[in-house]
């Protein structure tokens, strides 16, 4: 196992009921920014969970963050922030509307000329306004995490700080029941290859981090599908077994001490950054591809994947990686997902915008041996035509 310091201290309130929770989580004296997208929480009852939580706090709200949330929206909440001396931010929505107040959050207190230099200079900033987080849509774990990823022109890049990670965050499984399929399918996978991104790499003998990977992936692969079927649409426990899987997918636990392979989410930015294409829909394009293409660096822990998490027992290795593959992308299309460029309608003429994309944004070596250069990403993407 490689060495590690692990710390997450977000307080989470899982379960039904739980928005209450936030009565007591902020400040009597805090005067609160309540952030939020294009309005799902006004048909959804979350809203006034949320109102009726902070009856008794002065605050304000900043709406219409968008999906893959943009510079020039965030910072519209600054003259907000300013004129009203706003001291705490509340999110709530999915990992846009999180990652956005995170950006928000960093902004108000950046002393710079150019909040965009956080991002693009990956400053190591050590101040920002405090957020607690309300989890609408479980995907990408941003909730109580330490990433963030914004666009600007076209241009989509992560930026992390412990400085913007959730003091609190509520997970109530029971306000995804407004989610469309969609948004299920694509958090679901959102959650899954996140998982398979600090896994799939080669064996450091992390015993722990690799099972809890492995019922976290068989956690998705037995609820995921199900959460689409009418009759389980309003089952709660489906909801909350996945919110959880999401969130642990991504709060730092499976991932340290273990080597990781962030490409697939690098190449899949590419995708959204210029395509606009939901996030979890450039993954479940990407990894397949970086799987077939892995299949030597990779080879063992594609054996362990197709062993413990299929439970492929006959066959050659190579006949267990590629039954793996196949299963995998299996579920990617029961999950209504494409895996290929082709689904989405981009094809061989797109890959060369993508590829300087990638050198544009100094993503020349990736992977967890560094070596996933622009010829093996271009590799990867003519794979996944
Ligand atoms: O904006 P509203 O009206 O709220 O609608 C949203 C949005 O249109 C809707 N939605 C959310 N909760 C709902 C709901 N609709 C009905 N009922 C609910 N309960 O869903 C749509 C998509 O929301 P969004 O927040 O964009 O989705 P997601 O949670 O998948 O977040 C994706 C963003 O997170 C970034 C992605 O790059 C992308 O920008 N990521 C952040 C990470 C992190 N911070 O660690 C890691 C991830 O890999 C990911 O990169
Ligand atoms: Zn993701």
């Amino acid at each position: 196992m490689l060495n590690f310091s692990f710390e997450n201290q977000t307080r989470i309130h899982f379960g039904e009921g739980q928005i209450a929770a936030i009565t007591n989580e902020i400040p009597l004296d805090a005067k609160v920014l309540v952030t939020y997208g294009g309005g799902s929480i006004k048909n959804n009852g979350v809203y006034d969970q949320v109102v009726a939580a902070l009856k008794d706090h002065t605050w304000f709200e900043f709406s219409g963050i968008e999906p893959n949330p943009k510079y020039d929206t965030l910072m519209k909440a600054q003259t907000i922030i300013k004129e009203h001396g706003v001291d705490y931010l509340l999110a709530v929505g999915g990992g846009s509307v999180v990652d956005g107040t995170k950006f928000i959050a960093a902004a108000a207190l950046f002393e710079g000329d150019d909040p965009w230099d956080i991002v693009t200079k990956q400053l190591n900033i050590n101040k920002a306004l405090p957020i607690g987080a309300v989890l609408t849509l479980p995907a990408t774990g941003s909730e109580t995490n330490t990433g963030a990823v914004v666009t600007r022109n076209g241009h989509k890049l992560p930026f992390r700080s412990p400085v913007v990670r959730p003091s609190f965050a509520v997970l109530d499984p029971a306000v995804t029941l407004s989610l469309s399929d969609r948004q299920i399918s694509n958090g679901v996978v959102d959650a899954f290859i996140h998982t398979m991104e600090q896994y799939l790499t080669y064996s450091v003998n992390g015993k722990v981090q690799d099972r809890f990977a492995e019922g976290l992936l068989q956690t998705l692969i037995e609820d995921g599908p199900k959460a689409l079927q009418a009759e389980h649409k309003n089952d709660l426990e489906i909801r909350a077994n996945i919110m959880w899987s999401a969130t642990m997918a991504l709060n730092g636990l499976i991932g340290a001490g273990v080597p990781q392979d962030w490409s697939t989410h690098m190449i899949g930015h590419e995708l959204t950054g210029t395509y606009n294409i939901d996030h979890a829909r450039t993954l479940s394009i990407v990894l397949p591809a970086v799987m077939k293409v892995g299949k030597e660096s990779k080879h063992d822990k594609l054996v362990q994947y197709a062993q413990r998490v299929w439970n492929i027992t006959e066959g050659s290795d190579a006949e267990k990686i590629d039954q793996a593959i196949e299963k995998t992308e299996a579920f990617f299309i029961n999950m209504g997902m494409p895996i290929r460029l082709s689904d989405i309608d981009l094809g061989a003429s797109d890959i060369d915008v993508l590829i300087s994309q990638l050198e544009i944004h100094g993503m020349v070596a990736l992977g967890e041996h560094q070596s996933t250069t622009l010829e093996i990403s271009r590799q990867i993407l003519n794979t996944a035509l």
